[in-house]
């Protein structure tokens, strides 16, 4: 049987990508951000998950003003790089598993999600900056790949206890799925950012604290949170957040903390990172 072993959460920021492609990771700005990731660089050694389902957002890359999928995976047997202004970021093509994904589409749409199918997909920085921050700079990526896009960009985003709802629909999704796997799921995005406007540079330590700790400590809180606060507390950027809750509510009711990392500075972002494993 399929089963999920681990949550991943980590920041998505692009120039984190920039910085490992051009060979400055180990600059003095750099470098104290990349250290933090060391610890679950090393962890996932140990691991060999075989899928990550990983869940992220799109930001106007592959799809613009003219489709706004709410929740969307992606069923192809690959996904290209997507270029996002400077060429596509010099990285291997994203494999994915188009079996399990069509079996987690089935199951969830027949659970009552209304699930976005997607055969072909080009992944932003969303999906690849995380890669690179668990694998490195390796010829090809260690694990298959299911991606889960969620719209964060354009309102309204899903509500945090619907991301939650997904991620468990998601859970017995691969309990489901006959083949024996490791599956880890993550969620990106965050921690507190506004890339834009009168507060842009926001950043809310305090606030992103209390939210790692309520992963672990307080889970209701978090699924009840409204977008007022996110935007109010985080930055309008710090919405990202809630598809940390998809990774979160597939772990199940408990779960452990085995490691963080929060550093600021990382471009315009507080970096949050966290991994954690379902309670026993
Ligand atoms: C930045 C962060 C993001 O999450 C993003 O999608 C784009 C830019 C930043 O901090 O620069
Ligand atoms: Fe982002």
């Amino acid at each position: 049987m399929a089963r999920i072993t681990a949550g991943v959460a980590t920041s998505h920021v692009p120039a984190v990508g920039a910085a490992l492609d051009n060979g400055k990771s180990h600059e003095p700005y750099w470098a104290p951000l990349f250290a933090g990731y060391q610890w679950t660089k090393d962890w996932e050694e140990t691991q060999q998950p075989d899928v990550v389902i990983l869940v992220y957002n799109d930001h106007a890359s592959a799809f613009d003003m003219n489709i706004i999928p709410t929740f969307a995976i992606g069923c192809a047997e690959e996904f290209g790089i997507a270029d996002e202004g400077w060429g596509p970021r010099p990285v291997p093509i994203v494999k994915g598993h188009a079996e399990l994904a069509w079996h987690i589409a089935q199951s969830c749409i027949l659970d009552e999600f209304d699930m976005t199918i997607l055969n072909r997909l080009e992944v932003d920085h969303g999906l690849t900056v995380p890669l690179s921050l668990m694998f490195g700079q390796p010829g090809q990526w260690p694990v298959r790949v299911v991606p889960i896009a969620v719209n964060v960009v354009t309102y309204p985003p899903p509500s945090g206890n619907r991301c939650w709802l997904l991620g468990e629909a998601i859970a017995r999704a691969v309990e489901s799925f006959p083949e024996d796997l490791n599956v880890q799921i993550w969620g990106t995005g965050g921690m507190s950012h506004q890339l834009q406007g009168p507060r842009a540079g926001l950043i809310n330590k305090p606030w992103d604290m209390k939210f790692l700790d309520d992963l672990t400590r307080d889970a209701e809180g978090l699924r009840t949170k409204p977008h007022i606060e996110y935007l109010r507390e985080a930055g309008s950027e710090g919405i990202e957040l809630v598809m940390w809750l998809i990774m979160r509510g597939a772990l199940g009711r408990g779960a452990r903390e085995l490691h963080r990392h929060y550093h600021v500075p990382g471009s315009n972002t507080a970096i949050g990172h966290i991994v954690l494993e379902p309670a026993a």
